[in-house]
C-alpha cells in the first residue's frame, strides 16, 4: 500500500512503443507492449494521483480514473509530452521511443524494384525524457527507463547523468521473460548517489516498488 503522497499529485507517463512510417502502409517500430507503463499509470491512480497517460499504439484497456492521450510517432509523442510536462509533479518516460525516424516519408506506398537492396535513410528524433529534465521552469520529477541487452548498469548510469534524471529503471531485456512484451520484470533502479533492485514479479507489482521509490526519491529531494 502507498502512502497518502499520491494524493492529488500530477503524474504524466509515456507508454508504449512509437510507430515511423516508411510509406502509407508500412512503419519502424519495437516490442513494447505497453504493460510496464499502463501499470505505472493504473497504480498512481489508484494511489489518488491525478493521472495523463501518453500511449504509443498498444491494445491495452486505459486504466480506470486515467486521461489518455494516444500518439503515433515519437514526433507525435514528444509535442504531447512538452506540453503537459510543466504542469506534472513527475513525469515517468516508460516509453520505448524510436531514435531514428525516416528522413522522407514516401507519400505513396513504396513499388518492390529489381535492386535488391534498398537503403532507407533515417534521422534523429528529439529525445522526449532529455527535454523534460532540462526545463528551466517548472521541471517535474523525472523519471526514465533503460532497455539494454548488454551492459546494463554502466549504459544505464550513462543515460541517468548523460539525461540529468532523477531516476533511472534499469531492466536486461536481453531475457525474454522479462522486459518488452512480458507479465513480468525486474529492474535495478539508480539515482545519484544510490540503486535499488527489485527483483523479477508481475509488473503491477513492480509498478507499487517503483512509486513506492519515487516517493522516496522525492522527500529526499525536497529535504535537501
Ligand atoms: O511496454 P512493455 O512491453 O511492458 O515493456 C516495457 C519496456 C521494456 C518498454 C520498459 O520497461 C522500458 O524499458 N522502457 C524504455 C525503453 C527504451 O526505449 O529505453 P531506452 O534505453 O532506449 O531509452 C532511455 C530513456 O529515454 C527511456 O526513458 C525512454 O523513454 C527515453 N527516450 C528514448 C529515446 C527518445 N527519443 N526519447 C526518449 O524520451
Amino acid at each position: 500500500p502507498l502512502a497518502g503522497n499520491w494524493q492529488g499529485k500530477r503524474v504524466l507517463i509515456t507508454a508504449g512503443p512509437t510507430r515511423e512510417a516508411i510509406d502509407p502502409v508500412r512503419y519502424l517500430s519495437n516490442h513494447s507492449s505497453g504493460k510496464m507503463g499502463f501499470a505505472l499509470a493504473a497504480a498512481a491512480a489508484a494511489a489518488g494521483a491525478k493521472v495523463q497517460l501518453i500511449a504509443g499504439p498498444v491494445a491495452l484497456a486505459t486504466p480506470e480514473g486515467v486521461e489518455r492521450i494516444d500518439v503515433q510517432s515519437a514526433q507525435q509523442m514528444h509535442a504531447a509530452v512538452m506540453s503537459h510536462a510543466s504542469s506534472a509533479d513527475v513525469f515517468i518516460g516508460c516509453a520505448a521511443v524510436a531514435d531514428y525516424r525516416v528522413a522522407e516519408v514516401a507519400e505513396q506506398k513504396m513499388k518492390k524494384t529489381k535492386q535488391d537492396e534498398l537503403q532507407l535513410t533515417l534521422v534523429k528524433n528529439p529525445d522526449i525524457i532529455a527535454d523534460v529534465a532540462a526545463l528551466q521552469y517548472q521541471r517535474p520529477f523525472t523519471v526514465g527507463f533503460a532497455a539494454e541487452t548488454q551492459d546494463v548498469a554502466r549504459y544505464a548510469k550513462d543515460k541517468l547523468s548523460r539525461k540529468k534524471l532523477d531516476l533511472i529503471c534499469a531492466n536486461d531485456v536481453a531475457n525474454p521473460a522479462q522486459g518488452f512484451n512480458s507479465e513480468q520484470n525486474a529492474i535495478v533502479a539508480y539515482w545519484p548517489g544510490g540503486e535499488l533492485s527489485l527483483p523479477l514479479q508481475p509488473k503491477t507489482h513492480l509498478a507499487l516498488a517503483i512509486l513506492q521509490l519515487i516517493e522516496q526519491r522525492l522527500a529526499q529531494q525536497q529535504q535537501l
